[in-house]
């Protein structure tokens, strides 16, 4: 599906379960810790949770799932851990993709994968392809990640490609050289691991984005932990900076 129009914009149609789910995957390091237990058994612990939120997701009818995996910003971690952190994501890719074709999924990277093992990038492509015809979910990982890198790739490639735009350019014509142009905006952030930042992550999509905070670690973050965040998002009232009054208006005369 193409990217709807911006949610900043339309009443969009926002039902009770989220078409885009957003996560921050924080807090395998702690969970490790705690255990006294190396940071990348954590992050190995981290691969479990991923694969009962894609569950969850399957279940629920939720069609996008994005994960932060690895941040612009994470090559600033010891290299034995950027290391494991490698390896452990070329292992999961090359054990992972059959399953995911298998259940109907479409699988993406975000991110500037250039600087990553030429196995990885291979791995990648032959994963997305594999699965570009899947339609049951987008499950996007974004690895080497940068909110403000995916701005300014749209930017360069918007002025590459575009020698007459005009200088009054609307936010559409911008908004589809953005590396997730493919997917609606998320309907629900999630960051587990008890920190209250957006780490660079989506900063352009996130714009209406409802956010969720738990303080639940991300390798303990499992199904339950899923249901409580639809949950709150589901008491959330979307107003678009419209008031209340109007929206009754509107899902009235839908209903
Ligand atoms: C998130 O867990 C995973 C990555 C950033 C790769 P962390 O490794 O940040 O875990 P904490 O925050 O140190 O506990
Ligand atoms: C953010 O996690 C990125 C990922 C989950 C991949 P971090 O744990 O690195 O975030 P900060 O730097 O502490 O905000
Ligand atoms: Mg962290």
């Amino acid at each position: 599906m193409p990217q709807g129009p911006s949610l900043t914009r339309e009443i969009s149609e926002t039902g009770s379960i989220p078409q885009h789910i957003a996560i921050i995957m924080d807090g395998n390091g702690r969970w490790a810790q705690s255990r006294y237990m190396p940071r990348i058994a954590g992050h190995k612990q981290g691969a479990e949770a991923v694969r009962s939120v894609i569950k969850a997701c399957i279940e629920r009818g939720v069609t996008y799932l994005t994960l932060f995996a690895f941040s612009s910003e994470n090559w600033r971690r010891p290299a034995d851990e950027v290391t494991s952190l490698m390896q452990l994501f070329l292992a999961a890719l090359e054990q992972e993709i059959t399953k995911l074709h298998e259940n109907g999924i479409r699988f993406k990277v975000i991110g500037d994968i250039s600087k990553f093992d030429p196995k990885i990038i291979e791995s990648i492509h032959t994963g997305e392809q594999l699965t570009a015809n899947n339609t049951r979910l987008t499950f996007t990982i974004a690895a080497n990640y940068g909110g403000r890198w995916d701005i300014m790739q749209a930017v360069r490639k918007m002025v590459a490609q575009s020698k007459d735009l005009p200088l009054n350019f609307e936010e559409e014509n911008f908004a589809q050289y953005l590396s997730m142009s493919y997917a609606p905006e998320p309907d629900l952030f999630i960051r587990t691991g008890g920190e209250y930042r957006i780490s660079n992550f989506l900063l352009w999509q996130l714009a209406y984005t409802e956010l969720y905070f738990t303080n639940t670690l991300w390798p303990d973050f499992d199904e339950h932990e899923f249901e409580l965040a639809i949950q709150s998002y589901q008491q959330r009232e979307r107003r678009f900076g419209r008031t209340s009054e109007q929206l009754q208006i509107v899902l009235s005369a839908e209903g």
